[in-house]
């Protein structure tokens, strides 16, 4: 492990974000090495916080990733708090001061890591006002940027150019924490290293994929921003179409970044557009109500949303590709919440021509992304070491899978390395955003009759009729 140099600035360093997933990955960071002594980090957020109080914050964070109480403490002297309001241009003055001590405290080489935790209608503001106050270095200078990036096409055009008046693409890590989790990783590696798997990988043999992303925790305390998302801007324009662009892309010439950028252009570029009727027949929404029991509230009745709210909880679609080796292949494609369990999986679901290549008839190979007991691969539903068919064979170590990372420490990783291999690029976005304002016009467009389904049920009867139609069924049905 090569030690890495840089002051991160984090805005929104008080809030959830930070403390759930940034500060305990970067902790691990630490442990193993990648981060040492040759980094800062400053919080900002409005409120008037102490350094020490801060730092009290941060090993909090850590309560469930160690009980190494003197790392803990080492680790929390690397941060600093400095309170900012992000309209403020004085503010950034004394961001750029402090963030230049610290470069010479701890010799950071000048490296800048902006990271945007904050609500999303500041990301062109802040990225603004670190041009307009020159708070850019002569070492690196990143943004990182979580999601929502936009609401629309529209919204993420101006976004997006509000963002590169200060940075280039190149300097733009857009995250999408699907793209960090281990077996989405994976399952480029594995198609490349099981060629007669990957030349299956085609309308000839597939009949159709399945991706389910499933939750069984309703919106808890985030009601407020889901009223403004929904599923479909929540998971499916991001999660589920970077997973389409995972095992839909043709094999990249080189495992690197431009490479495996290159072969997901293509794919966002052949979703086949669709048409309002279309949206009708392939799509269908759905929103919880209570659970049988009456325990679990209903979505409308959750904090912050309206009681008459007309926000999916629950998407199943279909989604069709036009070139030629996704020729009529349906990716069918579903994520709620409040269903009977937490899921991360695709299903490729083989026909029986798939016999050629000698696989057997109508197999099934299920790549679980995220269940609780770790990440695997099944063959007809048997773990593939044991399924005894060598078209998979991946690797041969059986603990492989047991000692993932992170997904955000992964792309701490990355980002540190300036490795954008999995983030996502423009391009990509632009094309997801425009399939997915389809959608959402239309549903705009005619009121629904939410709520459909019960927490904890699988979603409304229609997501089951919409494979029926087709001669198909859900794999995974809990
Ligand atoms: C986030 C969504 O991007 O992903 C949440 O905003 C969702 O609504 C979460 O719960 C799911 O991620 P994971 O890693 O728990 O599967």
């Amino acid at each position: 492990t090569t030690e890495k140099s840089a002051v991160f600035i984090i805005f929104g360093g008080s809030g959830d974000l930070a403390h759930r997933k940034l500060y305990p990955a970067m902790y691990n960071l630490y442990k193993s090495g990648v981060l040492k002594d040759h980094f800062a980090v400053i919080g900002t957020a409005r409120r008037p916080w102490s350094d020490d109080y801060y730092r009290s914050t941060v090993v909090d964070s850590l309560e469930d990733v160690d009980d190494d109480e003197k790392a803990m403490t080492e680790f929390s002297k690397h941060f600093f708090y400095q309170s900012h309001d992000v309209t403020d241009s004085d503010h950034y003055i004394a961001l750029k001061n402090l963030a230049a001590k610290l470069d010479d405290q701890f010799d950071t080489g000048h490296n800048r890591i902006y990271y945007m935790a904050i609500a999303p209608r500041f990301f062109g503001t802040v990225a603004e006002h670190i041009n307009s106050e020159g708070l850019k270095t002569d070492g690196y200078n990143r943004l990182v940027i979580e999601k929502p990036f936009g609401r629309s096409f529209d919204s993420a055009c101006d976004l997006n150019s509000s963002l590169t008046k200060t940075f280039s693409e190149s300097e733009i890590y857009r995250m999408d924490h699907y793209l960090g989790k281990f077996m989405v990783q994976q399952l480029t590696d594995i198609r490349m290293k099981n060629k007669t798997f990957e030349k299956a990988l085609d309308h000839k043999y597939v009949s159709n994929m399945q991706i389910t992303l499933s939750e069984s925790l309703g919106v808890e305390d985030r009601g407020g921003y889901y009223e403004t998302a929904g599923v479909l801007r929540d998971m499916i324009q991001n999660h589920i179409m970077q997973i389409i662009g995972a095992v839909a892309m043709d094999e990249p010439a080189k495992l690197d970044s431009d490479s495996i950028h290159e072969v997901k252009r293509a794919v966002f570029a052949n979703l086949k557009d669709l048409t309002p009727e279309e949206v009708d027949q392939n799509f269908v929404r759905g929103q919880y109500g209570e659970d049988a029991t009456g325990k679990l509230k209903a979505y409308r009745e959750e904090d912050n949303v309206d009681a008459n709210s007309n926000i999916e909880t629950f998407v199943a679609g279909k989604v069709t590709m036009s070139n030629e080796r996704w020729d009529g292949v349906p990716f069918y494609v579903r994520s709620g919440k409040r269903m009977p369990a937490k899921s991360s999986r695709i299903d490729v679901v083989f026909n029986d021509k798939v016999e050629e290549l000698g696989i057997k008839p109508n197999t099934t190979v299920t790549f679980l992304i995220e269940p609780e007991n770790g990440s695997s691969i099944l063959v007809n539903g048997i773990d593939y070491q044991s399924a005894n068919q060598d078209f998979i064979k991946f690797p041969e170590d059986s603990h492989y899978f047991d000692n993932e990372r992170e997904a955000y420490e992964s792309l701490m990783i990355d980002i540190l390395d300036g490795d954008q291999i999995h983030f996502t690029l423009w391009d990509e976005l632009q094309n997801t955003w425009k399939y997915v304002d389809v959608i959402r016009q239309q549903w705009d467009n005619e009121t629904p009759d939410f709520p459909n389904y019960m927490s904890k049920t699988i979603g409304p009867d229609a997501a089951s009729e919409l494979l029926e139609k087709d001669g198909n069924t859900w794999v995974w049905d809990a």
